[in-house]
Order: structure tokens, then C-alpha cells, then sequence
């Protein structure tokens, strides 16, 4: 596509958003992102998150968590370049380790990935023996590399009840654990808050989930009260929430579901209006999708992370092969077992 071509197809989605003079800048470095990707045999992903311009434009591929590493464990290109955070960009790695993985900017971050350690969940195995561990891909490979399966916001439910277990320790997001935990009608604890639970007495307890006190920094903004005045001020409004938000949260929603489930409830519903408690970048991508379609936002917050990537620097990322993913290879191979099996779950 030449970059007139890119040009146009921007405006006819982002033209509500974006400036003429500052669309035509940004389809001037898609053409080149593009031109580089076919030189150097790259296919490059692209979370829900990514801000608009560069959504409609480079990504190969868009999607959740789960939809990109399926994209990334089935590649035959020889570079993955990753616009999205460092636990994603690592699990493209973990799966397909004889590919170039590269993320744009040097440390994208993850709240919920820093609130939980290996020794951490090598302690709660110590203090649950023979429990199976459920962790979330929002994590480290160390951290997967200690676990028995990974499951995504996408399929949590179904990788718990794949599980032919009793108890089950979940982490490390305290409320997906609980918005899961409601929906497998199981009993939660969170042994952090109970420290007098040591080695055996633990049996006696009436738990079924093992939690763990991190939170995503975005999602842990949104509250009821957000949701009362925006159902005051717009009653036909229908509400759509991650499971990254507080139980009480999702439960005051219409729906709540990973981000491409999101896209797709609008997609596939015509209600008058649409809020989405989740990154507002993606709201944008909605909008500029569904022009018909009106999308309200309560946008305290935009990941600080997911926005550290832009179209400037993913054209630094192809020219200069930066910035590397590497991930040690016996903490590989034990991370690609827990996330292989959650890939084969659903
Ligand atoms: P999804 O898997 O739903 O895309 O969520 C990833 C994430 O980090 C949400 O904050
Ligand atoms: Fe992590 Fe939250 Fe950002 Fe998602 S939105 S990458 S969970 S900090």
C-alpha cells in the first residue's frame, strides 16, 4: 500500500480523532513499519491497547492476550515484533524460542506482573503441598515456569474447571481471582491476609481458591459509584467491564469479559450506548470501528505501560533489532509447559 493509500484508509476510520496533518505523519511511518516488516520477514502483533493510529495500521495481527499467543506460537516469520507489554512479548518467546521477539520500548511493565515473585509462589506450594497453580499470563517467565497451567482473562473460568481439583491456587490478581471465583461458585481466601495459616491446618478450611493480592493499576480505578452516575445520566446505557475490575465492578455490568469479547459484545449488539470500564485506547479502537456506534469512557487512567508503545518507536524496533526478549532456557521450557497447556484448553 503506497502512503496515500494508508492515508486514506486511516481517515475513513480515525478522522473523528486524529488531525488531517497528524494522520498523514502517522501514515508516512506505517509505510515505512510496513515496508521494513516485508524486508525483514516480521509479523507484528498488536494488544486491543495500542493507541489508534498505530491499531488501524501495522499490527499483522490485533487482539487479547490469548488471541496473540496463538498468533505467536503458529508464526513462520522470522521476527515477532510485539506492540504490547514484556509478559506478553516473553510469552511469544516462550513459544516460539527460535524466533527474533522484539518490544519497542525497553521496559513496558505490568502491575499485576510485578506484585508476585517465583520464591513467592515456591512459598505458597511449600505452605499448599500438592495444590495445582492457575497463574495468570499478566506474569513472569519465572513465574510461569513454577505453575501448572496459565489461563488468560479470556478463558480463566475454563482452566479452573478444567481442573479436576478441589483447591486451586490462582494468581496473582486478587480480583479476577474473585470475579472467577464467583463464577465457578468456588470459596476464595487470600493467605496473605491470614498469616496464622501454616503447613497442615490448612486442610481443615473450607477454600477452594488460593489467592493473591495483586491488581492491575487501570481496572482497580473503576467503582460502583462510576457506574451509578453514568446509569443516572444515560439510563439505556449498556456496561461492559474487564475482569481485571473489583467483583463489586463486574457485577453492576451488562457484561465483562476479556478485550476482544468486549469488542465483540459491541460488535455484535446494537444498544444506543456503550461504556467500557477498561483502557481508553481501546474505547477509541471501538469507536473508530463503529462510527455508528456511541462509546462513553470514564478515562482516569490509560495503562502507563501499553502507551509507552508507538508507531515511532516500533520503526526504531525493525530497524535496529531492539529490544530483544531473551528468556533463559531451562525457565523457558517449564514456563511453555503451563502456557501450552492453557493454549490447548481453549
Ligand atoms: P486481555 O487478555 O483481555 O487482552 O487483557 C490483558 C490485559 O493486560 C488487560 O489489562
Ligand atoms: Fe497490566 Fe493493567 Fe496495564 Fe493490563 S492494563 S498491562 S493488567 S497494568
Amino acid at each position: 500500500m503506497s502512503v496515500e493509500d494508508i492515508f486514506k484508509e486511516m481517515k475513513s476510520k480515525l478522522s473523528n480523532l486524529i488531525p488531517e496533518e497528524e494522520l498523514r505523519r502517522k501514515a508516512e511511518l506505517a509505510y515505512e513499519i510496513n515496508n521494513l516488516k516485508k524486508e525483514k520477514n516480521a509479523l507484528i502483533l498488536g494488544h486491543n491497547y495500542m493507541d489508534a493510529a498505530l491499531f488501524h495500521s501495522i499490527p499483522d495481527y490485533t487482539g487479547d492476550s490469548l488471541e496473540l499467543a496463538r498468533k505467536a506460537a503458529k508464526t513462520d516469520k522470522d521476527i515477532i515484533v510485539f506492540c504490547g507489554v514484556e509478559f506478553m512479548a516473553e510469552t511469544a518467546k516462550i513459544l516460539s524460542p527460535q524466533k527474533t521477539v522484539l518490544i519497542p520500548a525497553e521496559k513496558a511493565g505490568c502491575s499485576l506482573a510485578e506484585s508476585i515473585t517465583a520464591q513467592d509462589i515456591r512459598n505458597l506450594k511449600e505452605k499448599f503441598p500438592g495444590v495445582p497453580v492457575v497463574t495468570y499470563v499478566n506474569t513472569y517467565a519465572d513465574v510461569k515456569a513454577e505453575t501448572d497451567v496459565c489461563c488468560t482473562s479470556g478463558n480463566a473460568a475454563a482452566v479452573v474447571e478444567s481442573l479436576d481439583a478441589d483447591t486451586l491456587i490462582f494468581l496473582p490478581d486478587e480480583f479476577l481471582a474473585k470475579n472467577v471465583a464467583r463464577q465457578t461458585g468456588k470459596h476464595i481466601i487470600f493467605p496473605k491476609k491470614f498469616p496464622e495459616l501454616k503447613g497442615e491446618s490448612n486442610n481443615d478450611l473450607d477454600y477452594q481458591l488460593i489467592g493473591w493480592q495483586g491488581r492491575c493499576e487501570v481496572h482497580e480505578e473503576f467503582s460502583p459509584e462510576d457506574i451509578a452516575k453514568v446509569r443516572d445520566q444515560f439510563p439505556d446505557v449498556v456496561i461492559l467491564s474487564h475482569p481485571e475490575c473489583s467483583p463489586e465492578v463486574t457485577a453492576l455490568s451488562d457484561f465483562c469479559g476479556s478485550t476482544s469479547a468486549m469488542i465483540k459484545y459491541v460488535e455484535q449488539t446494537s444498544a444506543p450506548r456503550y461504556l467500557l470500564l477498561t483502557d481508553c485506547a481501546m474505547a477509541d479502537n471501538i469507536a473508530a470501528a463503529n462510527h455508528e456506534k456511541e462509546i462513553l469512557r470514564v478515562c482516569r487512567v490509560r495503562c502507563p505501560h501499553m502507551e509507552k508503545i508507538t508507531l515511532e518507536n516500533t520503526l526504531m524496533a525493525l530497524k535496529y533489532n531492539r529490544y530483544q526478549i531473551e528468556v533463559p532456557e531451562d525457565i523457558r521450557l517449564r514456563a511453555e509447559r503451563a502456557v501450552k497447556r492453557m493454549i490447548e484448553i481453549r
